[in-house]
């Protein structure tokens, strides 16, 4: 297990998971019923964007860096901005919440959370910040068995963030069966299923696969910082929303091609949305 997410805390990728993920949290919570949050690869709590890992790639700069100041955003990012701002009262963008952070503060006191992560230092961590913290559970195991393990929850609403470093070459398979399970277990679980664009073929293949794997509903979200053929590593991300809470789509197509030019680091920025199963 090599990978850190301090070193990325905060990039363009965390920009579109953390702001799509927080306004899903929140069109859920229009319902005064109970729900439960799934964390499978949660990370840590808070990241510091001055300390020496963040420093070192600089990868918020072009990410939260670029919206922190900024008084003309879209409203699904401004929620989202002003969430991180929470944890920076002084103005000055330091402290990034990770996913864990950010949901449990929007967390109501019907609502519950549920947190794995299987590198033993951040498990500790995340362990000792939210002990006591009512509804938060922390378990140092694979995230690819919380569905198995939790699914159906007794709110039967559940809102799922798999968001795998994808170190491994079967990484996406493995999300996909992971999925299956989930819904499967309980049909209307709400998934946010992060992944990188990077490799095109591999992509490819992996579209095909969800599209054909029996899904109730699946959006296609992505957004691209640079061309997709650029051989520099990370040029985009996406996510595939399982049951995404309307209306979603409709915000969405309103706040991408704003963030996909803000974002863009070489040449024109791009996004892309479209439904891969149960077009409504
Ligand atoms: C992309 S980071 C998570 C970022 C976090 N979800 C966020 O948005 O702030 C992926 C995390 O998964 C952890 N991890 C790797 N393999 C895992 C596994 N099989 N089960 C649970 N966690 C794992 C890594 O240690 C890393 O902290």
């Amino acid at each position: 297990m090599n990978y850190r997410h301090s070193f990325h805390a905060g990039n363009h990728a965390d920009v579109l998971k953390h702001a799509v993920l927080l306004r899903m949290l929140t069109l859920m919570q229009r319902k005064e019923s109970p729900l439960c949050y799934l964390d499978s690869h949660a990370g840590t709590a808070l990241y510091d964007l001055l300390g020496e890992d963040a420093s070192r790639t600089g990868e918020y700069l072009d990410g939260i860096g670029r919206l922190w100041s900024r008084d003309d955003l879209p409203p699904l990012l401004a929620d989202y901005r002003d969430a991180v701002a929470r944890h920076n009262p002084d103005g000055q963008l330091r402290l990034y919440p990770g996913s864990p952070q950010l949901m449990a503060d929007g967390l109501r006191e019907q609502d519950r959370m549920i947190v794995s992560e299987l590198h033993p230092e951040d498990a500790l961590t995340l362990k000792e910040y939210f002990a006591g913290q009512p509804g938060v559970a922390v378990h140092q195991r694979d995230g690819y068995e919380l569905p198995g393990a939790f699914l159906p929850v007794a709110e039967k609403r559940a809102l799922w963030l798999l968001d795998p470093p994808f170190e491994k070459g079967d990484d996406l398979q493995r999300c996909l069966q992971a999925v299956q399970t989930g819904i499967q277990r309980m049909r209307q679980t709400v998934v946010a299923l992060w992944y990188p664009i990077k490799d095109q073929r591999l992509l490819r293949d992996f579209y095909q696969r969800i599209s054909q794997a029996g899904l109730p509903k699946v959006l296609r979200v992505e957004l691209n910082v640079r061309p997709v053929d650029t051989q520099l590593g990370l040029n985009g991300s996406g996510l595939m929303l399982v049951n995404p809470p309307w209306p979603l789509w409709e915000e969405l197509e309103q706040t991408l091609p704003w963030l996909a030019g803000e974002l863009a680091q070489s040449g024109p920025g791009g996004w892309r949305m479209d439904w891969l199963a149960g077009e409504p």
